[in-house]
């Protein structure tokens, strides 16, 4: 991959917006405000808002513009000559509407398949340095819930998009497998006679059975407490035990990482544990934490419970070993940005542990926009189409695995139905329905913004209009099919499209859209907000349908640039499957 790059195009105005405010008012410095434009009425790509608030500031001085309009007017005036902006024009109370010239999306384009350029050259740049992506994250001896399947889709997009971007990730799986619990699991296991290696869903039963048994048999709790103490202790078959329940998730974990695709390192609670006594110590002779009713607590303005890092009883809980965590990624994985992924019910907790980390200065104050920078994605709940958290017909937490396969079963069906079943090549019909399924579960989850709850429904996400992924499969596919029929007709195509050439509304709207990718990313990773970049491919995969649907591309006169704007139309949107972790599918 080459190391080029090719700056996004909002990045360019602002240079070009900068020297004007640069030139027209030398003596205030002030960073270019540049927004895409998104009402089509004003018949420009970009807005320039700079005047108003300018205005505010010179209002007054001598030689100053009367009026925000007149601001805009100088900044106009004193655009550098360029091959950018066709025309900047002064709208309303003083806005600066930019219409980019053709010529400059034609060339911008055409980068994609210079020598030593590609999509890749498109990236954004680069944040930070490295960061810590802290997803998914669930639970031994528990079955993992659609809460870690968000988390999961989530924590994998945002680790992609900072991949491309050129950020270091280290991406870790934050696991629950360290607590009390284990003691009084593995105390049950052994009065039971069962098997240590006992299969996951078996695991949950006697979970649960020994938290009842914990709760109500005083003397079980007492043992199960002792167990406790020789598993923190480091005694070897208690350890051993444990290493099975842990290897009995690990395996059902990894079928539904390696069923969708991500990559994770996991780095269980468990890992922390040889920080915890002396991070407590430091904190307490730091005096960051005090010791209030036996337990060691860190009090912080504006929150009404402190963090108890140390309970009275000597134990420490989640709070104690986050913050270690946080401390370890900071100081021994170098990182300068560390993104938490968890369902919004745990933001209290998340704040606590920041303001902590905050009191004891390993990162900045908040809203400084300094790094060391910590995030917590605190995303909704997942509800079932009765407006409730999503649950079986027997009231049960929905099994993931459940979950997948019902999506692919759906395509499967959906396809048949289509009349499409691949000719009754089985394993064809079953490979594109799973890649439709996946991509439909990932892209509804994707879609939303991070905050709501939402409800699903296998109906809407497998809907073929509207923004699913089953909409931007099959226009994948159609982009596909248009070349491939482009190459067989000889001209153009198969990588030999011919120069871009805008020559009507649909061709410019859609080379504009393409151009628009990097800002895409870059949205997405600011605002940590997947949303924005579902919103950007729906959004360029209308543009194309658009196209399509009004520009003859096979026999027409323009086939070659045409040809190249289906091209570029491809490579982008393949970028954004890839970020969002879907599999594209060139045929179905
Ligand atoms: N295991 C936790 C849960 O299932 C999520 C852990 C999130 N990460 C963290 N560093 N606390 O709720």
């Amino acid at each position: 991959p080459s190391s080029l790059r090719v700056p996004g195009v909002k990045r360019e105005l602002e240079t070009l917006m900068g020297s004007a405010l640069e030139a027209a008012f030398p003596d205030q410095r002030q960073e270019p405000i540049v927004v895409q434009t998104t009402n089509p009425k004003f018949d420009c790509d970009y807005q320039c808002n700079n005047a108003m608030p300018l205005f505010a500031r010179v209002k007054g001085e001598d030689g100053a513009p009367s009026n925000p309009r007149a601001v805009a007017e100088a900044i106009v005036a004193s655009i550098p000559a360029n091959d950018l902006v066709e025309e900047a024009a002064v709208a309303g109370p003083g806005f600066i509407n930019l219409r980019l010239r053709d010529s400059f999306l034609e060339g911008r384009a055409a980068t994609l398949f210079q020598p030593d350029l590609s999509v890749e050259s498109w990236a954004p740049q680069a944040p930070c340095r490295r960061a810590v992506v802290d997803f998914s994250s669930p639970n031994v001896a528990k079955e993992m819930h659609v809460g870690h399947l968000r988390s999961t889709i989530i924590g994998d997009t945002l680790c992609r998009c900072l991949e491309f971007s050129g950020v270091d990730v280290k991406r870790l799986n934050h696991v629950g497998d360290w607590g009390t619990q284990f003691g009084m699991l593995i105390q049950h296991m052994e009065e039971e006679g069962v098997a240590f290696d006992a299969a996951v869903e078996d695991l949950q039963v006697l979970y649960k059975a020994s938290k009842v048994r914990f709760d109500e048999d005083p003397e079980f709790k007492q043992r199960a407490q002792r167990a406790v103490v020789r598993l923190q202790g480091g005694d070897e078959e208690s350890r051993e035990r444990w290493g099975k329940i842990c290897d009995a998730s690990r395996r059902e974990f990894t079928k539904i990482y390696d069923a969708l695709g991500v990559t994770i390192e996991e780095r269980g609670e468990s890992f922390y544990q040889p920080y915890l006594e002396g991070l407590v110590g430091e904190l307490l002779e730091s005096g960051v934490a005090e010791m209030s009713d036996g337990a060691a607590c860190v009090f912080v303005e504006g929150q009404d419970a402190p963090l108890i890092v140390r309970k009275s009883d000597g134990g420490y809980g989640y709070a104690t070993t986050d913050l270690a965590a946080l401390r370890q990624r900071l100081s021994e994985e170098g990182a300068d940005w560390i993104v938490y992924l968890t369902d919004s019910g745990q933001a209290q907790h998340f704040r606590g542990v920041f303001a902590a980390a905050r009191k004891c200065g390993w990162v900045p104050e908040e809203g400084t926009g300094g790094y060391p920078r910590v995030d917590h994605v605190g995303f909704g709940l997942v509800l079932g189409e009765d407006g409730k958290r999503l649950r079986t017909r027997s009231g049960d937490v929905v099994r993931l695995s459940d979950l997948l396969g019902e999506a692919v079963s759906r395509c499967k069906a959906q396809l048949v139905e289509r009349g499409n079943d691949f000719g009754g090549d089985e394993e064809a019909l079953d490979r594109v329905a799973r890649k439709i399924g996946y991509s439909a579960i990932k892209y509804a989850d994707l879609k939303q913004n991070k905050q709501s709850n939402y409800e699903f429904s296998f109906d809407r996400m497998l809907d073929l209009k509207g923004n699913t992924a089953v909409y931007l499969q099959y226009a994948h596919a159609r982009v596909c099919s248009i070349l491939a029929k482009a190459e067989a007709s000889g001209a153009g195509g198969g990588g030999e499209g011919g120069e871009i050439r805008v020559t009507c509304g649909a061709e410019r709207a859609l080379l504009a859209a393409i151009c628009q990718f990097p800002e895409a990313v870059e949205d997405c990773v600011a605002d940590l907000a997947p949303n924005r970049l579902c919103e950007y491919l729906y959004g360029l995969t209308s543009k194309f349908t658009d196209f399509y649907g009004e520009c003859q591309v096979v026999g027409s006169e323009e086939q070659a640039s045409r040809v190249r704007m289906c091209e570029a139309t491809l490579e982008v949107m393949r970028k954004c499957f890839f970020l969002l972790g879907m599999e594209p599918l060139d045929r179905i």
